[in-house]
C-alpha cells in the first residue's frame, strides 16, 4: 500500500470520530446516500462499487436496503477489518482507487462519499473509475467544496477531506474532462453545518476537535485559521459516463 495511507486515514480511524458519526464517516449520513440513489435510479440488482467505503456502512445499506450487488474498497486495513467484523458477508477489501481490482465495464455505478477530495491524483482516479463503469454507468460524488474565496485556501497540517477542496467550477472541470456528463448538482451545505454543530456538541468546540486530531493547540489554530479564510460547503453530484 502506498505510504500516503498512514496520513490519509488517520481521522477516519479515530475511535471518537467513528462513534460520533456512527461509522458513516462524513456529513449527511445515509439520508444523503438515499437522495443520491433516488437521482441515479439504479435498478435492483445493479452492480455498485463504493470507493473509500470506510467501515462499510453504505455497502451494507446498498445490499440490504436496496437489493444491489455491492462492493467496497478502502485504503485503510483497519476500517476494512472493522467492516468485516460487523458484517462478514460484506464484499469489502483493502485497495487503492489508483489500482482498482475490478474488471473493465463491470459496474453500473460508483459511489464516492467524502473521498474525492482525498485523492492527490484526481485524473488518474477518474480514469480508473471510468474504466470499471459500464457505458452509461453513473458516478455519485458527495463531498466538501469551496463556495467562495477559493484562492485563499492553504494546505492544512493534516490530511483530511478538507485538504483537497476546490470550487464547484474546478470539480466540474476535473470530472467532465475525464469523460463524465453532469446529471445533477445539489448544494448540501445545510448538512455540513449540522455536522459541524454535532462536532461542537461532541467535542466541546471546534478547537478541541482539531486538537484531538493534530495533537497540539498551535497546529489546531493553524487549521482553523486556514479554514476561516474560505466559505466551505457540501455538495451532492451525479454523473454519467459519456
Ligand atoms: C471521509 S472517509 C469516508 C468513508 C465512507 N465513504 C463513509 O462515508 O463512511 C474517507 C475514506 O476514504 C479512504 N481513502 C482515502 N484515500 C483513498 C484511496 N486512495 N483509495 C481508497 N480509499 C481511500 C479513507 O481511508 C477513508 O476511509
Amino acid at each position: 500500500m502506498r505510504d500516503i495511507k498512514e496520513n490519509t486515514s488517520v481521522l477516519y480511524e479515530n475511535d471518537e470520530f467513528q462513534q460520533f458519526t456512527e461509522e458513516a464517516l462524513r456529513p449527511g449520513g445515509l439520508e444523503l446516500t438515499r437522495k443520491a440513489l433516488a437521482i441515479a435510479d439504479f435498478p435492483v440488482g445493479s452492480h455498485l462499487l463504493d470507493i473509500g467505503c470506510g467501515c462499510g456502512i453504505t455497502v451494507e445499506f446498498l445490499a440490504e436496503e436496496y437489493g444491489m450487488e455491492a462492493w467496497g474498497i478502502d485504503i485503510s486495513e483497519e476500517l476494512i477489518a472493522k467492516a468485516k467484523a460487523r458484517n462478514k458477508s460484506l464484499r469489502v477489501q483493502v485497495g487503492d482507487v489508483y489500482n482498482l481490482p475490478y474488471g473493465s465495464s463491470s459496474m453500473d455505478g460508483v459511489v464516492m462519499e467524502c473521498v474525492f477530495t482525498l485523492f492527490d491524483n484526481k485524473p488518474l482516479a477518474l480514469e480508473q473509475i471510468r474504466r470499471v463503469l459500464k457505458p452509461g454507468g453513473q458516478l455519485i460524488i458527495t463531498d466538501l467544496y469551496i463556495r467562495d474565496n477559493a484562492q485563499a485556501f492553504t494546505q492544512l497540517p493534516l490530511v483530511t477531506c478538507l485538504n483537497g477542496i476546490t470550487s464547484q467550477d474546478v470539480v466540474c472541470q476535473e470530472v467532465s474532462s475525464a469523460g463524465f456528463r453532469l446529471k445533477e448538482w445539489h448544494d448540501e451545505t445545510s448538512v455540513y453545518k449540522g455536522f459541524l454543530a454535532g462536532l461542537i456538541m461532541n467535542y466541546g468546540s471546534m478547537s478541541a476537535f482539531w486538537e484531538s486530531l493534530v495533537g497540539s493547540c498551535e497546529k489546531a489554530c493553524t487549521v482553523q485559521q486556514n479554514i476561516k479564510k474560505v466559505k466551505i460547503g457540501y455538495y451532492l453530484s451525479v454523473w454519467e459516463k459519456e
